[in-house]
């Protein structure tokens, strides 16, 4: 029998027409093959690149005694942090596998209150990727993210634009564990996290991002306010593959500000467009 191969046959015409727009030749090609291609320069777009930062931190040659992950001490750097859950996320070859793993992490101090880790739900190869910024109380609880009520906002963002998680979307956040009372994680718990989420994107291959709120910010290392990320297509490059990534206020922040829908409608058209839906 012969075994479908993940290519970049599985996009639409109109979803590779638009990535050439960007200056984005072929999606998911592997890593090599897109490095040795010469692409156009995007348009329009502002582009941020994730590389694994592994820091040496003994001697070349010496081979560790202690697993990949371990609990943080107060002394512990963030560069050790992120490079035990590189280490530990690189070895993860599918999504099981990367639950696993992120459910037994401790590099940060978020599994000490955790109930259940939140790795994330959906589709493979979806037209849209959401990334949010926490779990909250009952997402901790169920093990799944966006379930309470932002989650039942993001539902219908998504069926306003004809997709849902069951259909074509996949969900995650960017801490995959609940700070403690939904306060915001804190840098060096965004950065413990962050090769979790990289390599989920890159085992997920999503064709576009949606990136929510605060969860912005992070995946494009700026301080830059949302509204001035709005309405702009950005980028997120992810083992040599340029992902299209669209910025919109989080849904919680509608349940508040229901004023500001008209705004997301917006920026749910323009994803609805870089993800070669419309
Ligand atoms: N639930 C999530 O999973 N993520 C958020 O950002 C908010 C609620």
């Amino acid at each position: 029998m012969k075994v479908p191969q993940p290519s970049a046959l599985q996009y639409s015409a109109l979803q590779l027409a638009w990535l050439q727009e960007l200056g984005i030749e072929k999606p998911w090609l592997p890593s090599e093959q897109v490095a040795a291609k010469k692409s156009n320069p995007p348009l329009a777009v502002t582009a941020v690149t994730h590389a694994p930062t592994r820091v040496p931190l003994r001697p070349s040659g010496v081979t560790p005694s202690r697993p990949a992950v371990r609990a943080a001490s107060a002394s512990q750097s963030a560069a050790e942090l992120v490079m035990d859950t590189n280490a530990l996320a690189a070895s993860a070859h599918d999504l099981t596998t990367l639950a696993k793993q992120i459910a037994g992490c401790t590099a940060c101090g978020l599994c000490r209150g955790r109930q259940q880790a939140v790795p994330g739900e959906g589709i493979m190869q979806p037209s849209i990727m959401v990334i949010g910024e926490a779990p909250e109380a009952l997402d901790d609880r169920e093990g799944r993210p966006f379930v309470d009520r932002p989650g039942l906002m993001l539902d219908n963002m998504l069926t306003a634009i004809q997709s849902s998680r069951a259909h074509n979307v996949y969900v995650s956040n960017m801490v995959k564990c609940r700070p403690p009372g939904n306060r915001n994680p804190k840098p060096i718990e965004l950065q413990a996290c962050k090769p979790f989420l990289m390599r989920q994107i890159e085992l997920v291959r999503p064709f576009s991002i949606l990136a929510v709120g605060r969860a912005a910010q992070s995946l494009l290392e700026t301080q830059e306010p949302l509204d001035q990320l709005r309405q702009v297509t950005h980028s997120l490059t992810v083992v040599g593959q340029k992902i299209p990534l669209i910025v919109t206020y989080h849904p919680a922040l509608l349940l508040n500000h229901p004023g500001e829908k008209a705004a997301v409608w917006q920026d749910l058209q323009l994803l609805k467009t870089v993800s070669g839906m419309s």
